[in-house]
């Protein structure tokens, strides 16, 4: 029969299963594909937690007892695509972990995914701080097989994400999101979101003191399809505890990314992302930012340029 309107829900949707964060997404893909007691997630090597949050990242994991292996990054947190595939010979590796930090996708994943589908390895997309980002012109969380997704990172919700499934799968959604959160989301101005992140993350580029001994911007490039999370710099002239807190003195809230890694991480193993933890703070680019407060940033942290020690 030739209808007169659209009547298939499943042409041309895409399969989200909505939760209250990413983390509970997580927790039921992980119950959903690792089924036997040996199967093995490949994860990044640069994941934190607080005491406040615990580990978004790998709590799921940890609640679960799935047994892990880190693939080491480059310190701009791309994948290092030579210890990625020696450590996904492992025959265990069920899944691997992707993420796309700071909104910044992850170069080589049509090469990862290639090396995961040969091996009949499934590839998750942690999409938490990519909400809107594309590479070549591809939206992220569309290479894996599966993609988890924050709402709360990027919109003024209370809580939200959702689970994007590429492949069919059933999985339980136990703790589902909020109306109110699924409302934001729905109404979001995709595009003026976008554009707001990207000409904020732009002005630090134009801006930021080019001969400061305090710090330097860790991405210095803001690529066709990203829409960043914030605006990740490493301090290196002073602790950036203290650079953290007189920013604060100035009203200016900070986050640093993580300034802990979780101990399942051996320090000896990977001491550069160490390093990057230490050092690292994450200058907000968010849509209520205005250029005027983006100077005050940068001049808060000129003021700072006399204390560092040469
Ligand atoms: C990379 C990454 N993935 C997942 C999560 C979990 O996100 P949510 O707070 O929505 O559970 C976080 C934050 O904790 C994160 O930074």
């Amino acid at each position: 029969m030739i209808t007169k309107e659209a009547k298939n829900i499943k042409n041309a949707q895409f399969h989200r299963v909505y939760f209250n964060s990413a983390r509970a997404a997580f927790l039921s893909l992980l119950n959903a594909v690792c089924t036997d007691c040996k199967d093995t997630i490949l994860m990044p090597a640069y994941i934190g937690q607080s005491v406040k949050e615990g580990s978004g990242v790998f709590d799921p994991v940890r609640t679960l007892r799935i047994p892990y292996q880190f693939y080491n990054l480059q310190e701009n947190l791309q994948v290092d695509m030579e210890d990625f595939i020696k450590k996904i010979q492992n025959p265990h590796i069920r899944a691997v972990f992707l993420i796309h930090y700071f909104g910044f996708p992850q170069e080589n994943i049509v090469s990862i995914k290639k090396i995961c589908q040969q091996k009949g390895i499934l590839l998750i997309e942690d999409c938490a701080h990519s909400l809107y980002s594309c590479l070549n012109g591809r939206p992220i969380g569309q290479f894996g097989d599966f993609a988890l997704f924050s709402i709360h990172k990027f919109l003024p919700s209370k809580a939200g994400g959702f689970l994007l499934l590429n492949n069919k799968i059933s999985v339980e959604t136990s703790l589902p999101i909020a109306l109110e959160d699924l409302t934001i989301f729905a109404n979001a101005s995709q595009r003026d979101v976008m554009a707001k992140r990207c000409q904020n993350y732009k002005y630090y580029l134009d801006h930021y003191n080019k001969y400061s001994s305090l710090y330097r911007p860790m991405l210095p490039a803001l690529p066709a399809g990203v829409v960043p999370l914030n605006f990740p710099i490493f301090i290196t002239g002073l602790p950036r505890e203290k650079v953290y807190f007189e920013l604060q003195k100035k009203k200016i809230i900070t986050v640093a990314l993580w300034y802990k890694l979780i101990d399942e991480i051996p320090q000896s193993v990977y001491p550069h992302l160490y390093n990057l933890s230490n050092h690292i703070l994450n200058l907000p680019v968010h849509q209520d930012i205005s250029l005027q407060e983006i100077t005050q940033i940068l001049q808060a942290l000129n003021d700072l340029e006399g204390q560092v020690c040469h």
